[in-house]
């Protein structure tokens, strides 16, 4: 099936990228500077040109403290590009997978999130990532949104990789622990939206709409800060003796952050007979991958 992945420089994307040329997928990657999301003209005649079967949505404005700043940046990606690629896939008439997130909830739930809760984002990114989502469903009929969360993985700028650069050098690291999520590894997502695709390529797509793809067991970031540590000491040696639970308001950010933004799975468990792993199991394959990959210390 022939794919275009947009963003495919991104984390999230170079490990889609890679999943679906070892399945045999012919892959069209896209990104900055050939490709800007922001241009609809642009987005128009590179989807045309390529005339993919389907197309990956993982371009994104990701930075969530800078998107209180640079709110303009945030929506003219995270929301006028997606209606711009909604739009091209609605025009072609192929299905749309969207990436998108965690934070449009307000994380002021109990329990995980379902995809028929009411999104209520705290900040811009989240805001910026919901109205992409309402331009998708309003735009294109064949899509899937698939949010996720707490993303990291061996191609980009992640906690994972931000922890272990301070554990080399810091006896001791403060780390929230009253925030409540779902650690997510990028391979485990690539998989989910590798399924979509193949059962559209059977000509059997799963029902079109909105599913939370992201890693079993819900964690805070202190829990997964500490496992990093523990693990990541199997492979180099580590200066960082304690890692100590503070609470949000002891780390200010410029940007409000949901308490609990856990994500509910079972949707797409259903849909396609995935399960997504433990994050606790991911994460060890994640440092494995990291450590054995030549130069992904610098790949931010
Ligand atoms: N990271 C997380 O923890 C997390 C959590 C939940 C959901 N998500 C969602 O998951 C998806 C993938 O996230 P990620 O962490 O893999 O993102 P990422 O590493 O920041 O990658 C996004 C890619 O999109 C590119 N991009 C930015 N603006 C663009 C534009 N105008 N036109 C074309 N490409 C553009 C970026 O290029 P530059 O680097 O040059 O800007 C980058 O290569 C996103 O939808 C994100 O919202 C991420």
């Amino acid at each position: 099936m022939k794919t275009a992945v947009i963003g495919s420089l991104g984390m999230l994307a170079r490990d889609l990228c890679g999943l679906l040329k070892a399945r045999g997928h012919e892959v069209i990657e896209l990104d900055l500077p050939d490709l800007d999301i922001r241009e609809e003209d642009q987005v128009f005649r590179t989807l045309s040109r390529g005339s993919p079967e389907a197309v990956v949505n993982c371009a994104a404005y990701t930075n969530v403290d800078q998107a209180e700043s640079e709110s303009g940046l945030a929506y003219a990606v995270n929301r006028d590009g997606a209606l711009y690629v909604a739009k091209a896939c609605s025009n072609m008439r192929i299905p749309l997978i969207h990436t998108s997130t965690d934070y449009v909830f307000d994380g002021n739930a109990t329990a995980p999130y379902s995809e028929e809760d009411e999104p209520h984002p705290l900040g811009v990114y989240g805001m910026s990532k919901l109205d992409g989502e309402n331009a998708v469903r309003s735009t294109a009929s064949q899509h899937y949104i698939v949010r996720t969360a707490w993303l990291y993985g061996v191609g980009g700028k992640n906690f994972v990789k931000t922890i272990l650069h301070h554990a080399r050098t810091k006896p001791e690291l403060r780390v929230v622990a009253d925030q409540y999520g779902c650690p997510t590894w990028t391979m485990v997502l690539a998989e989910g939206l590798s399924a979509f695709l193949e059962r559209v390529a059977e000509g059997k797509p799963a029902p079109w709409g909105t599913y939370h793809c992201c890693g079993k067991v819900i964690a805070t970031w202190h829990e997964l800060a500490e496992l990093i540590i523990d693990e990541g000491r199997k492979h180099e040696p580590l200066r960082a003796e304690r890692v100590v639970p503070i609470t949000t308001a002891e780390y200010p950010t410029a940007a409000k952050r949901p308490h609990h933004s856990a994500l509910d799975c079972q949707k797409i468990e259903r849909a396609l007979g995935i399960k997504p792993p433990a994050w606790q199991t991911s994460l060890k394959l994640m440092l494995e991958r990291l450590y054995e990959a030549p130069g992904a210390w610098c790949k931010n």
